[in-house]
């Protein structure tokens, strides 16, 4: 069985990619995505309503990262501090062999490959390093390009609660 422990937090890097813990000076990319229609579209959230709103946010964020409860990256390239975008793991199931995964990206950063490339590191870390057996992915059915990227890690849809398609 996997054990959870996110401290010191696991900063992972890819070809392209940072994933990094989220810091208070992240508040402004996390305000532009959270408040963003085409980033909300599909994730049924209250838009975000300030800067505040964000760095609430980052702090209930990194908390949760010290409890062990959830664990959430900062996506950034490799030559830049700057958020793009975030990916997380959560929900863990209490035999630790189970969690849920979510991200997103600013569009300007959405269509070229960027959070294959992410997903691909988290799901290498969730397996190698945490011994997850399943993740799961709640997306709106009508999710195309979520759908998409998780189809091209091998996740079978699974059932649909609502509007949401579960794949596993
Ligand atoms: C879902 C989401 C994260 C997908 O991100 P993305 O980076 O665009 O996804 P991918 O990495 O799969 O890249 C998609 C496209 O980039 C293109 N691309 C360009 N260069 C590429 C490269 N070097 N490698 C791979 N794909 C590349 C591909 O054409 C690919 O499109 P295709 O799947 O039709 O072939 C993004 O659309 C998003 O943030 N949506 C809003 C938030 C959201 O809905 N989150 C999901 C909640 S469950």
């Amino acid at each position: 069985m996997g054990e959870r422990n996110f401290t010191p937090f696991p900063v992972l890097k890819t070809e392209n990619l940072t994933l990094r813990q989220l810091v208070s000076s992240d508040a402004k990319e996390i305000f532009a995505l959270r408040s963003d229609s085409n980033v909300n579209k599909y994730l049924g959230r209250k838009p975000s309503q300030s800067i505040d709103d964000a760095k609430i946010f980052i702090r209930t964020i990194n908390e949760n990262i010290k409890k062990n409860n959830s664990i959430y990256w900062a996506i950034t390239f490799n030559d830049s501090d700057k958020l793009i975008g975030t990916i997380c793991l959560f929900d863990f199931s209490e035999d630790n062999l189970k969690a849920e995964i979510g991200y997103e990206l600013l569009p300007d950063f959405q269509g070229k490959g960027i959070m294959q490339e992410a997903t691909s590191k988290i799901i290498e870390f969730g397996i190698q390093l945490l011994g997850l057996n399943s993740i799961e992915a709640y997306t709106h059915s009508e999710n195309q390009s979520s759908t998409k990227l998780l189809e091209k890690f091998n996740f079978k849809k699974h059932s649909v609660d609502s509007n949401n398609l579960i794949m596993k």
